[in-house]
C-alpha cells in the first residue's frame, strides 16, 4: 500500500469532526508551528519539502511564500483557492467533504507563517454542503481555541472566513477570484504585479489551492526534509489525483509521486483498468486544460521510457509528445470515444466560461467551439482542421489569463495527436456523429 499523507485517515469514522480529527493527531502542526517555530522556520520548512503549488501550475509554495511583500503597517492576506471547476477535478471537494479539519488546520499553519490575522477561503459557489461543513469545521476550532484571538496562547490572531464563489470557472483564476472576493465581477487582473505583491485590496495576498494548503500539515509534522524525500526530481511529497472516464474505479486517490503512470490505469489499488476489457485510447491527465495524449505517449515517453506521475515526466517531450500533470484530473478515455466530440465537449465549456475581456479567448473559443461542431455533425471541411489550429495559435499566449491556453491546447494536441480522426470525420459527414475512428494509434 502506498503511503498516504492526506488521506491517512479518511476511513476512520467521524473524522469529519473536530474530536476525532484531533484524536488520529489534528493540530498538532499548529502546535509545532505556533509554539516552537517562527513564521519564518515555517516558510524555511515548507521550501524544503520542495511542495509545488496543487491546483495545477506547479509553482513552488514556499517560494511563492517568501515573494510575500511585507510592507510596514499593510495587512497581508491569505486566500484559499477552493473554486475548484477543472473538468475532471474533485480532490479539493473530496478533501474539504471528509477532512475538513485539514484544510482549517493547513490554513493556521500557513496564515502564521505568512503574518496573516485575516484569511478566506473562496468555494467554488456551487458546493453549499461543502461550505456549510468548513462552517461548523471553523467554529469547532474556534471554540477549541486554535482559531480567534490569542491562539493557544501565543498571541497569534488569526480570523478565518469562507466566502461562497460568483460561480464561473473563471473565479478560480487566482486575481478573478481576488476581484470577487472584493465584491466585483471576477475578471481576471493582469500580472504583474503578482497578488504576491498587490492582491487583496492591494495588500500582500498569497493564493493558495486546498490541497497545497492542506499538504503544510503532514510537513510540518514530518518536517520539510522528510517530506521532500517521498516522490523523485521535484516531484516530492504525495498528490491527489481525481480520476474518472472508462475506468473500473473512478475516485479520488492519494499516490507518491513517481508511481508510473501504467501501475495508476491498470493496477487494483488505482483505477483497475479499463472498463468491459476494452483498450485503452487517450488520457487528459492534468484537468481538460492540459494536452490529451493517445494511448502509447501517455504509459511511454518519446524516448520509450516509462512515463511517471511527476511534473518532469508527464512533460516529457513537451507539447509535442507530452503533456502535464495540472491539477491532476486524470480522464480516461477508451477506444469507443470519439475524440472530435469530446474535444467540442472542452471547447464548449472554454467558450461558455470566457469572461470577454481580451478578443482572442472572447471570439477565439468561440470559432473553435462552432468549427469543432460542425466537424462532429458532419459538416466540415478540410480545411476546418488547419483553421482549427490556426485559431488556437493566435490563442495562446495572447490573451490575460491562462484560460485562453486552457481552451487552445485540446483542441491543438487532439488535432496533432489524430488528425486522422478527424479528417474521417469529414470524408464520412453524417455517418461519422459521435462515432470513434479505428484504432490505428495503438
Ligand atoms: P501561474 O503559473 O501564472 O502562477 C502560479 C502561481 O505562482 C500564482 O499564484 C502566481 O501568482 C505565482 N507566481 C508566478 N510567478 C510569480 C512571481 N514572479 N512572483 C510572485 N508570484 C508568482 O498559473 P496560474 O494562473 O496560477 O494557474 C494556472 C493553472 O491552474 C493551470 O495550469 C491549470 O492547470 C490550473 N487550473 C486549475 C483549476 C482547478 O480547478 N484546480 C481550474 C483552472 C485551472
Ligand atoms: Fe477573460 Fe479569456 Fe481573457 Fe482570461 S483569457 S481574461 S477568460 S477573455
Amino acid at each position: 500500500m502506498a503511503r498516504k499523507l492526506l488521506l491517512e485517515h479518511i476511513q476512520v469514522p467521524g473524522i469529519n469532526t473536530f474530536e476525532v480529527y484531533r484524536q488520529k493527531g489534528g493540530y498538532r502542526a499548529v502546535e509545532k508551528a505556533l509554539k516552537t517555530l517562527s513564521p519564518e522556520e515555517v516558510v524555511e520548512e515548507v521550501k524544503k519539502s520542495g511542495l509545488r503549488g496543487r491546483g495545477g501550475a506547479g509553482f513552488p509554495t514556499g517560494m511563492k511564500w517568501s515573494f510575500l511583500a511585507k510592507p510596514e503597517g499593510v495587512p497581508r492576506y491569505l486566500v484559499c483557492n477552493a473554486d475548484e471547476s477543472e473538468p475532471g477535478t474533485f480532490k479539493d471537494r473530496y478533501l474539504m467533504t471528509h477532512i475538513p479539519h485539514a484544510l482549517i488546520e493547513g490554513m493556521i499553519v500557513a496564515s502564521y507563517a505568512l503574518g496573516a490575522n485575516t484569511s478566506y477561503i473562496y468555494v467554488r459557489g456551487e458546493m453549499m454542503p461543502q461550505i456549510r461543513i468548513l462552517e461548523r469545521a471553523i467554529e469547532e476550532a474556534k471554540a477549541a481555541g486554535f482559531l480567534g484571538t490569542n491562539i493557544l496562547g501565543t498571541g497569534y490572531n488569526l480570523e478565518l472566513y469562507v466566502q461562497p464563489g460568483g460561480g464561473a470557472y473563471i473565479c478560480g483564476e487566482e486575481t478573478a477570484l481576488l476581484e470577487s472576493l472584493e465584491g466585483k465581477r471576477g475578471n481576471p487582473r493582469i500580472k504583474p504585479p503578482f497578488p504576491a505583491v498587490a492582491g487583496l485590496y492591494n495588500c500582500p495576498t498569497v493564493v493558495n489551492n486546498v490541497e497545497s494548503i492542506a499538504a503544510t500539515v503532514p510537513i510540518l509534522n514530518m518536517g520539510g526534509e522528510e517530506y521532500a524525500k517521498i516522490g523523485i526530481e521535484r516531484s516530492t511529497g504525495t498528490k491527489l489525483i481525481s480520476a474518472s472516464g472508462n475506468i473500473n474505479k473512478p475516485g479520488v486517490y492519494e499516490i507518491e509521486l513517481g508511481l508510473p503512470v501504467e501501475e495508476f490505469i491498470y493496477s487494483d489499488e488505482y483505477c483497475g483498468g479499463i472498463t468491459n476489457g476494452k483498450r485503452l485510447k487517450a488520457v487528459v491527465a492534468g484537468g481538460s486544460s492540459v494536452p490529451i495524449l493517445p494511448a502509447n505517449l501517455i504509459l511511454k515517453t518519446a524516448k520509450g521510457e516509462n512515463r511517471l506521475m511527476t511534473y518532469e515526466s508527464l512533460a516529457d517531450g513537451g507539447f509535442a509528445t507530452g503533456t502535464m500533470l495540472g491539477s491532476g484530473g486524470f480522464i480516461v478515455f477508451d477506444e469507443d470515444q470519439c475524440i472530435v466530440r469530446n474535444t467540442w465537449n472542452f471547447a464548449r465549456f472554454y467558450h461558455h466560461e470566457s469572461c470577454g475581456q481580451c478578443s482572442p479567448c472572447r471570439e477565439g473559443t468561440g470559432w473553435m467551439e462552432k468549427v469543432l461542431h460542425r466537424l462532429e455533425y458532419g459538416h466540415g471541411k478540410m480545411s476546418d482542421i488547419d483553421l482549427l489550429v490556426d485559431v488556437s495559435k493566435k490563442i495562446e499566449g495572447n490573451t490575460i489569463c491562462p484560460l485562453g491556453d486552457a481552451a487552445a491546447w485540446p483542441v491543438a494536441s487532439a488535432i496533432r495527436h489524430f488528425r486522422d480522426e478527424f479528417e474521417w470525420h469529414v470524408i464520412h459527414g453524417e455517418e461519422a456523429q459521435h462515432r470513434n475512428f479505428g484504432l490505428a494509434h495503438y
